[in-house]
């Protein structure tokens, strides 16, 4: 039987990018001693405070349909989180409650997007948006940053590439790079987006990492509120990647016509998981932070460990749970690199090929395991690399 194309194109064919993670669990369901640095899971669970509010919720009968478009508590409080953020004035006309960031993600390039539009993102990339635009029947087309560029992508590259296109992907604070986009870049964002009238989708999922300067949402930017989509999630910042809950806030208009996709697809979000979802962000800051923490400390000691040396280069390590470590004095791909360093140290990290081209000849670590851990693998990682990178520079 014929299955729609609608699914198949997805992938976009060939190699995913993700053998070595592959790789990588069947060696720990196989007995191996892994050290696991792939994906971007927390090393704690959600925090008790917030599955005691869960569990209230959920013993007091919010356990039966809850408001397609979220609840009014939720989001009135992500609302009010946006505007004392941001200043712009927003309301729960302003915001869908979606069953995670992803679901946001694909829920926005269906509102913006029609079969046959162009959906530009950039490269390098969280790996599931080629597929969130070719998943609504747009053409996905990428924009390469580059490694000399810090990642910080150019307008000017944007603006050539726009014809046909009906919106632009970000992402800041950045997965896989974990670059933070400057004022600078976002105006020059903001600036293509008006000149050619494309909707902005601003994926904001790690706007509480940030080590080094600080978050700007272009939506705030002149011209751009009535333009952007934010996409928000529960996930990183409060640790609950398995309670799918996230957000997208935008103009009314947009929000009232997402309700009927909503309606028609997930028919909303557990009630409890947004009770509990409220209370984390009503506990403000002090739980944001405390969630942090462990990756702002990882980030100074990896810092401290990747200046001692100089064969691995850090790309700006300025926010979400990663550090992108340039790899290419040792001659070798981020995935030939990543292949020989789980063969040989039995360490698992993504080469950075599986984020797109841009990302060649790097690897993405994943700050996620204890600190101890954390810093021995790390510098294990710049020793190998030091090796075979005297091995090449003899050879060539
Ligand atoms: C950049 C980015 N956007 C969106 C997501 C999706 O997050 P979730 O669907 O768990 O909210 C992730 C998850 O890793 C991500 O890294």
């Amino acid at each position: 039987m014929k299955l729609s194309q609608r699914i198949t194109h997805l992938t976009g064919g060939g190699s995913d990018g993700w053998d070595v993670f592959y790789r990588a669990r069947r060696m720990i369901s196989d007995g191996y001693a892994v050290v696991e640095l792939t994906i971007g899971e927390h090393d704690v669970r959600t925090d008790p405070s917030i599955l005691e509010a869960m569990d209230l919720s959920a013993r007091q009968g919010h356990t039966g349909y809850a408001m397609v478009p979220g609840t009014d508590l939720l989001r009135d409080t992500v609302a009010a989180r946006l505007q004392a953020r941001t200043g712009v004035p927003t309301t729960r006309n302003n915001v869908l409650i979606t069953p995670g960031g992803q679901s946001a993600l694909f829920a926005a390039h269906v509102a913006v997007c029609d079969p046959g539009d162009v959906g530009l993102y950039l490269d390098p990339y969280y790996a599931t948006y080629p597929g969130t635009i070719r998943g609504v029947g747009a053409e996905a087309r990428a924009i390469q940053t580059t490694a000399e560029d810090a990642f910080q992508p150019r307008a000017e590259q944007i603006d050539a590439v726009a014809d046909g296109a009906v919106s632009l992907l970000i992402n800041t604070p950045n997965n896989p790079t974990g670059v933070v986009y400057s004022s600078q870049t976002l105006e020059g964002i903001a600036k293509v987006c008006r000149k050619r009238d494309l909707w902005l989708i601003s994926d904001e999922v790690y706007d509480t990492q940030v080590w080094e300067g600080s978050h700007i949402s272009p939506r705030t930017l002149p011209g751009m509120t009535e333009r952007t989509l934010v996409v928000g999630s529960m996930s990183k910042s409060h640790a609950m990647t398995g309670s799918r809950c996230g957000w997208i806030v935008g103009p009314e208009d947009v929000i009232a016509h997402l309700i009927y996709l909503a309606t028609h697809t997930t028919y909303g979000v557990p009630g409890f998981i947004q009770d509990a979802a409220s209370f984390a962000l009503n506990a403000g800051n002090v739980l944001e932070d405390q969630i942090a923490a462990p990756f702002r400390r990882r980030r100074a000691l990896a810092v401290g460990i990747l200046s001692a040396q100089n064969t691995v280069g850090l790309v700006p390590a300025q926010g979400a749970m990663y550090l992108m470590l340039d790899i290419r004095a040792t001659g070798l791909s981020g995935e030939a690199f990543a292949n020989a360093l789980l063969d040989t140290h039995a360490i698992a990290v993504m080469p950075g090929e599986s984020f797109g081209s841009a990302a060649a000849g790097h690897i993405r670590v994943a700050m996620t395991i204890d600190d101890e851990r954390f810093g021995s693998a790390l510098s294990t990682i710049c020793e190998f690399a030091t090796e075979i990178a005297g091995r090449h520079a003899a050879a060539s």
